[in-house]
């Protein structure tokens, strides 16, 4: 199972109207330079008074975005849109202690793994063929 991770970053959105404005409008600025938004926490609400009367509302707000996807979206751009057909390609993992690329649809012949064997779905007990560490020591590229 995949354990999502999210980037966290914080903004304060402005309206003359309403808290969910204000809430609204930061995400919708956001939502221009950040993809793969998923949720938001209201941080604070405070309120500017003129003439006695509530002239704007300004909402701190936590904004959580996905960051395998973002880091997705990423890659989208740097290989083109000719390549857009490869984003379904195995995903290839980098060992962290030696560099070695474990590369699905090569597999490992040195330990018996067929090629177009997911990372994930190597043996628990696979080493990396180079240095000898377990899979936790890699990470994804
Ligand atoms: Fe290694």
């Amino acid at each position: 199972m995949e354990e999502a991770v999210y980037k966290v970053i914080e903004i304060v959105g402005s309206s003359k109207t309403s808290v969910e404005d204000a809430v609204q409008n930061a995400i919708n600025k956001t939502g221009k330079t950040v993809r793969n938004i998923r949720w938001f926490e209201v941080a604070g609400t405070r309120g500017y008074i003129e003439d006695g009367r509530i002239a704007y509302w300004q909402v701190h707000v936590k904004i959580g975005f996905h960051v395998d996807q973002q880091m997705q979206e990423e890659n989208r751009k740097e290989t083109g849109s000719e390549n857009k057909s490869n984003l379904d390609e195995p995903v290839k993992y980098r060992c962290l202690v030696c560099g070695y690329v474990y590369d699905p649809s090569k597999g490992d012949p040195t330990a018996g793994i067929k090629e177009g064997t997911s990372f994930e779905d190597l043996p628990d007990d696979w080493r990396c063929p180079e240095c000898g560490v377990g899979k936790d020591q890699f990470e994804r590229m």
